[in-house]
């Protein structure tokens, strides 16, 4: 009945987390296994040291018998039993590990890049995001690397985890079973905000999965410059090192940065104008502005586009009081517009 409990036939049970990928089964199948075996084992010893200690406890009038000092059938027994459980572990943790490891050759494939502190999922039609988004029913391989510190990615509903380190590519893949959102977290300790770290898988299904890449990939139809640019500013780790209140993170805040005069390391000086800021993205080492480091990454046309750096300084316009132009045209869109372009265009 406890077995019932903790591994009730549902997905979720009080002390596992939903199972929600192909193999989740076999990864809860074979830990119950070793769970139980570990319950039965401890009671059992538990239960004859109890026995023993009763039955040969000191009594008046009896007198110590010599112990046998060896008995090949229970040398035999307590080597052969546990030889035995420890195969079968074996067997089926390998058999598992075998299948975790190679991933079958159509898998759906994304990029993952882990830094200090967000997640960037890059699709195979050059979209980014900062939420993994996967089909249902399919397989998925990502292909996980880190830009700074080893990082490490975790699905407890699919129960995977690997980690995501500097300087190589590590593999792993898995079938979502279930659509839905699952956490999606780092598990390896990666600095300041490595709790901060966190963010979802969304499972659509096939349909609605291509839907929403497309979608997600082409966002003038969605969203105007400046909701982009401020998407952007939290999708692509902006963010991490520039606030928007003034506060000092690591770099610069962006507020009213746009306008203003900035003085550089080597003692040059610029005025923060679209060319000024589009360079800070696109060659941020070009020029240092003087009380920084220069530890900020650059962003190719690949990484992001020319309309997305458009879209990000007009975003910093909107947050500077220097910039005396009129932004509330581009605030919202207007509602009459069609949310998606008519297929038949
Ligand atoms: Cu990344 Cu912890």
């Amino acid at each position: 009945m406890l077995h019932a409990i903790l591994a009730s036939s549902s997905d979720k049970s009080f002390w596992m987390p939903q199972r929600a990928s192909s193999y989740a089964g076999g990864v809860d199948w074979l830990f119950y296994f070793i769970f139980w075996l570990s319950v039965f084992f401890f009671f059992l010893i538990l239960g004859l040291l109890v026995l023993f200690i009763w039955k040969y406890r000191h009594r008046k009038g009896h007198q110590a018998q010599p112990s046998p000092s060896h008995s090949t059938a229970l040398e035999l027994t307590w080597t052969i039993i546990p030889t035995i459980l420890v195969i079968i572990i074996f067997y089926f943790g390998f058999r598992s590990y075998l299948t975790m490891a190679v991933p079958p050759p159509n898998a759906y494939e994304i990029i993952v890049t882990g830094k200090m502190w967000a997640w960037e999922f890059a699709y195979p039609n050059g979209h980014v995001d900062n939420v993994l988004h996967v089909p249902v029913d399919t397989p998925v391989r990502l292909v996980l690397t880190s830009q700074d510190v080893i990082h490490s990615l975790y699905v407890p509903a699919f129960r995977v985890k690997r980690d995501a380190v500097p300087g190589r590519y590590n593999k792993m893949w898995f079938k979502a079973t279930q659509m839905g959102e699952f956490d999606l977290f780092c598990a390896e300790y990666c600095g300041q905000k490595h709790s901060e770290m966190i963010t979802k898988v969304v499972v659509h299904d096939s349909t609605e999965f291509r839907k929403w890449l497309e979608e997600a990939s082409n966002w003038e139809v969605r969203m105007t410059p400046l909701q982009a640019g401020a998407g952007f500013y939290v999708r692509r780790g902006c963010n991490q090192c520039h606030s928007v209140d003034g506060s000092q993170i690591i770099g610069p805040s962006f507020k009213d940065l746009y306008g203003v005069s900035r003085v550089f390391a080597d003692g040059g000086t610029a005025v923060a104008d679209e060319n000024y800021i589009r360079e800070s993205i696109r060659e941020p080492q070009k020029h240092i502005v003087a009380g920084y480091d220069s530890s900020m990454p650059s962003f190719s046309e690949k990484q992001l586009k020319e309309r997305d750096v458009m879209a990000l300084i007009i975003y910093l316009k909107s947050l500077s009081s220097h910039y005396k132009g009129d932004l509330s045209l581009t605030a919202t869109r207007p509602a009459a517009q069609p949310a998606t372009q008519p297929a038949n265009q």
